[in-house]
């Protein structure tokens, strides 16, 4: 079966959601495709923290009225380190804050937009083919309820995540990767109590890094660094609440309520960048692109920054047949991505245990925490990349 469309992006998560949402909003036709449901997709736990830039953005989409509700404004964090506390004044260093809202809910607020436009998706595909990149009319074939589709277009999106197609359609003498995988993972939990202090807190102890984060006033979302190897089944909740305890530390859990968890996730960390985000007719936007650790929560933001280009380039071609944009786009993110890529690295070498660390990098990771606890320029630095860099 044929179909045609202006623009057809592969992958329903937060960046072609917001993509399709900002062309629709310039009269510009999408098709979306994703080989999961709209279920499963809105209930992946994921990010958790907005930048004031994601916030503008998804403003400008029309999809932020439940977030001006119920997104948790934060004006500071705290790095903790062996239990010492040093607050971020992200308001105070930057004049800007930060939002807890979670991905989940970013996500649904997109769906909503989108079935008010009644816009094209195709869920459950599967075979997805981009090709023909090089042309006017590129093409993305896949497979649907046992039926073979075929969508012609101007432009195609991959915003089909790390493991997602796109990204290997570019030829292998024209992509360049850079990849750096570390030697542990995140175990997430969530639980229905409210979170043990008003903001985050990301500790490095002896026994390995800990985050206190949230999702709202009554649902709190805990991590602890754990083994690369470790299932789910090594870690009962009761070994959860001990470790993360000991981790913050004893005047933080004081106020530490536990309860069971109902959602318990193993995430590996990984850097990842892909150079270039465009060949010939095809854009990469998100993960599918790069990857960061979590530790900055800057995935889901340098995503939506992706797309904020990519979404006013392809509005400029349509609206004003200006390429200026679609052009630049690759260089234009990708300077920004690499800074993002370095503070999440950055961060993630401050505040994690690594295996390998002879005692001189243990003392240089204590060193560097002091600095910052002493230092308003260093201090300023961390905000300044939490609370998002500006985007040229
Ligand atoms: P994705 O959300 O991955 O969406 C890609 C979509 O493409 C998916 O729906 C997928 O089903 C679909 N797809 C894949 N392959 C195909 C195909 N062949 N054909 C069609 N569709 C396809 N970021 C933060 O900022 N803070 C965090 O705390 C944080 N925690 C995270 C925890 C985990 C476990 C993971 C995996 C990521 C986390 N991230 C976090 C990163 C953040 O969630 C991502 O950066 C964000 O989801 C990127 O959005 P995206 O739309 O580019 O990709
Ligand atoms: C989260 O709430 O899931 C979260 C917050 C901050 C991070 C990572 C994850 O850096």
């Amino acid at each position: 079966m044929l179909h045609m469309t202006q623009v057809c992006i592969i992958g329903s998560g937060p960046s072609g959601l917001l993509l399709a949402q900002f062309l629709a909003q310039a009269g510009i036709d999408t098709i979306i495709l994703d080989r999961k449901d709209r279920a499963y997709i809105e209930g992946r736990i994921r990010a958790g923290v907005l930048e004031q830039g994601t916030v503008a953005a998804l403003e400008d989409a029309g999809v932020a009225d439940r977030l001006a509700v119920e997104g948790l404004r934060h004006d500071g964090f705290d790095l903790a380190f062996d239990g010492v506390r040093h607050r971020i004044d992200l308001f105070g260093l930057t004049g800007q804050s930060v939002t807890v809202y979670g991905q989940t809910e970013v996500t649904k607020d997109l769906f909503k937009a989108r079935e008010a436009q009644e816009q094209k998706f195709f869920f459950n595909v599967e075979d997805v083919i981009p090709a023909d990149l090089t042309s006017h009319k590129p093409v993305v074939r896949f497979q649907h309820n046992g039926q073979e589709h075929i969508i012609s277009c101007d432009y195609i999106a991959g915003c089909d995540g790390y493991r997602g197609v796109s990204r290997g359609a570019i030829p292998a003498n024209v992509l360049k990767t850079f990849e750096r995988v570390y030697p542990f993972g995140w175990l997430g939990i969530l639980v229905e109590k409210p979170p043990v202090s008003d903001e985050l807190i990301y500790a490095n102890h002896p026994r390995g890094f800990a985050l206190a984060s949230m999702r709202s006033e009554t649902r709190s979302r805990y991590y602890v660094q754990c083994d690369l190897q470790d299932r789910l089944s090594d870690w009962p909740d009761d070994r959860f609440w001990e470790e993360f305890a000991a981790r913050l530390g004893t005047d933080t859990t004081a106020k530490l309520q536990t309860g069971p968890s109902f959602e318990k996730s193993i995430a590996p960390l990984r850097s990842f960048v892909a150079e270039p985000m465009r060949y010939g007719n095809l854009f990469l936007a998100g993960d599918a692109a790069h990857i960061v650790p979590p530790t900055g929560a800057k995935g889901l933001n340098l995503a939506v920054a992706d797309i904020r280009v990519l979404s006013r380039a392809l509005i400029e071609r349509y609206v004003n047949a200006n390429d200026h944009y679609l052009d630049t786009y690759s260089e234009t993110v990708l300077n920004r991505v690499w800074k993002v890529e370095r503070f999440s690295w950055q961060l993630s070498t401050l505040m994690h245990q690594f295996p390998e660390n002879s005692p001189f990098e243990k003392r240089m990771q204590r060193a560097e925490f002091d600095y910052i606890a002493t230092s308003e320029a260093a201090s300023k630095a961390i905000a300044e990349n939490y609370v998002g860099l500006p985007l040229e």
